[in-house]
């Protein structure tokens, strides 16, 4: 049940009918301060000036409404436009006990869109480095939480495999030996860096890019293996992050090759796209560029090659009209946001997409050291990502060690990568993706605040507790019931993951995912410390506790899950 949502679409309802828009949002946030309270609706006095009563007086008129659904304990307004809200107890274990007695936590799996989860997708011939972190990651929580809910998830890693770049790789490799690209960042700057001075590498660059995109034999070869050999090492990452993306979800740049002088022709004939001086353009009054004059987009270049904009075009047709999406979604960093929105501009113009896809960018800020600059290596230079995973295992492996004499190393093994990995994978994770972070090692695997550690000992402690339960007792005699405020606050918090879900299903936000099991484990602790769970006398009490708990448990591990990030037996 999810409460909120309930709560919302009962309560707009009798607003519209009193005037507020159509659009409106009453606003019902949960209340954490106060124990008389559970919900608060704040939004109705916004609309003060367009509704036919007070906003006392609607608040009124809806919680009176409202008695008729037998959820609520209290509900009334207070002052001016509030309502508060407190759920009944009965109402809560009825749920609670639905909740513990399904599969899926009773969250309804109703709708079935398409979404289509553009991650990850790094530049080829390089290594992934701390930047491609949160592009992995956070997209890799959404196709979780989409698939989590029915939705069909397309993943899709539009790696760059296609233009200039390949173009400098190629000219360098025709010069030299194929086994000289075994460092291929070496080898990469060196290219670079003739590419930058040197006449003749330009020329014959801007030749080989063009035969790549012809399909030229040499070029082809040349081109398959640094695609294949960069995949290759990829792949280590991303087994090592735990993320579900594989070989089939690859489709990159190079991919849309076919499609892109159709698409330059047909923007040509829909007006949309004109030459210029050799090249194609496309001018968007919508976009203004320094001399404040429409922003002119190139999409294909005198020597006739393409670019990011135009694949991104072909790709985005392709989504709609092949894989048939209701959603795309873009994980990439804040930087790339007016190349997207020029994207949708043309397409939309283009009808390459209908009314009915929506299309989002996930965007995100950067990983910054202590001192607020990018986070780089002491000299300076880029962090490679499979040195800072390997870095966390081998902390957490210190950390394990210390507290674990007695277990294999094997063992040790296993419990690094999941404290290490998911450790990154959290702080990361904690974060409004919206805003920069700072990486800071000691909080990362620290075991107390909002972090991994911290979560999976928590759900160690939890299933140690119900190991420790002795008792060969049949659970399902009694059901999950409130007899102190511990366990009212724990199964409250509970029942409101499906709430938690669906905001992440909407809005691609999983510091909510993790500010929600810091709680989870904050509210067990507190009950835990003052209810007694296995040395209760009373049956029924005691049943009801375990049960709690082995839900407390399941939540956890769900929601771990749901980031990507494995619970571990010991700690
Ligand atoms: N390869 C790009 C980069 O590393 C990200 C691609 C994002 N996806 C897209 N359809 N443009 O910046």
């Amino acid at each position: 049940m999810n409460i909120q949502i309930f709560l919302t679409k009962k309560i707009k309802k009798i607003c519209i009918k009193y005037g507020t828009p159509k659009n409106f949002d009453p606003i019902i946030r949960k209340n954490t301060k106060n124990n008389e309270i559970d919900y608060q609706i704040n939004g109705i006095i916004k609309f003060k000036k367009k509704m036919l009563l007070s906003p006392h007086e609607l608040s009124i008129k809806i919680s009176n409404h409202m008695k008729k659904y037998n959820m609520f304990k209290k509900i009334f307004a207070p002052k001016q436009g509030f309502i508060n809200i407190k759920l009944r107890n009965n109402w809560l274990c009825k749920y609670i006990n639905k909740m513990y007695n399904s599969k899926n936590f009773n969250i309804p799996i109703k709708k079935k869109k398409i979404v289509i989860i553009d991650y990850s997708s790094p530049n080829m011939a390089k290594e992934m480095h701390v930047g491609h972190l949160r592009s992995t990651i956070l997209g890799d929580v959404t196709a979780r939480v989409m698939k989590f809910l029915g939705n069909k998830v397309i993943r899709q890693n539009h790696i760059g495999d296609w233009g200039t770049q390949f173009g400098i790789l190629i000219t360098q490799l025709k010069l030299k030996s194929y086994k000289s690209i075994d460092n291929f960042e070496k080898f990469y700057k060196k290219a670079y860096s003739l590419y930058k001075k040197d006449q003749n590498f330009i020329k014959e660059t801007k030749k080989n890019v063009v035969k790549l995109q012809n399909k030229d034999k040499k070029c082809i070869k040349i081109w398959s293996k640094l695609v294949k050999l960069t995949i290759k090492k990829n792949n280590l990452i991303y087994k090592k992050l735990n993320v579900l993306l594989k070989n089939s979800d690859i489709r990159g740049e190079s991919f849309y090759n076919y499609m892109l002088p159709e698409i330059i022709s047909d923007l040509k004939n829909k007006k949309i796209a004109v030459n210029y001086n050799g090249s194609v353009i496309v001018y968007l009054k919508e976009f203004k560029n320094r001399l404040g004059k429409n922003m002119g987009v190139i999409i294909q270049k005198k020597d006739g090659a393409f670019l990011y904009t135009t694949i991104d075009l072909a790709c985005i047709k392709y989504r709609c009209n092949v894989l048939k999406a209701d959603r795309i979604i873009y994980y990439t960093d804040s930087r790339q946001k007016q190349h997207l929105l020029q994207v949708w501009n043309i397409a939309k113009k283009a009808k390459y997409v209908t009314e009915k896809t929506s299309l989002e960018h996930h965007s995100f800020g950067m990983i910054l050291c202590k001192n607020n600059k990018p986070f780089k290596t002491r000299e300076g230079k880029t962090i490679k990502l499979i040195d800072l995973l390997n870095k966390s295992i081998l902390k957490a492996k210190k950390l394990i060690n210390k507290k674990n004499k007695n277990i294999s190393e094997n063992k040790i093994k296993k419990i690094s990568e999941n404290i290490g990995i998911g450790a990154i994978k959290y702080f990361d994770l904690s974060k409004n993706r919206m805003s920069d972070y700072q990486f800071d090692w000691k909080q990362i695997l620290s075991l107390n605040g909002n972090t991994a550690p911290y979560i999976q000992y928590a759900y160690t402690r939890i299933q140690s507790i119900i190991k420790n339960n002795k008792s060969d007792f049949n659970t399902n005699l009694y059901h999950i019931k409130i007899f102190t405020n511990f366990e009212r606050q724990l199964i409250l918090t509970i029942l409101q993951f499906e709430e938690i879900i669906f905001i992440l299903e909407k809005n691609g936000t999983p510091h909510l995912m993790c500010n929600y099991l810091y709680d989870i484990a904050g509210k067990f602790s507190n009950f835990y410390e003052n209810c007694p769970v296995l040395s209760v006398k009373e049956q029924h009490i005691k049943i009801s506790r375990i049960k709690l708990s082995i839900l407390t448990a399941r939540i956890i591990k769900q929601g771990l899950y749901l980031l990507g990030i494995n619970t571990v037996k010991i700690m």
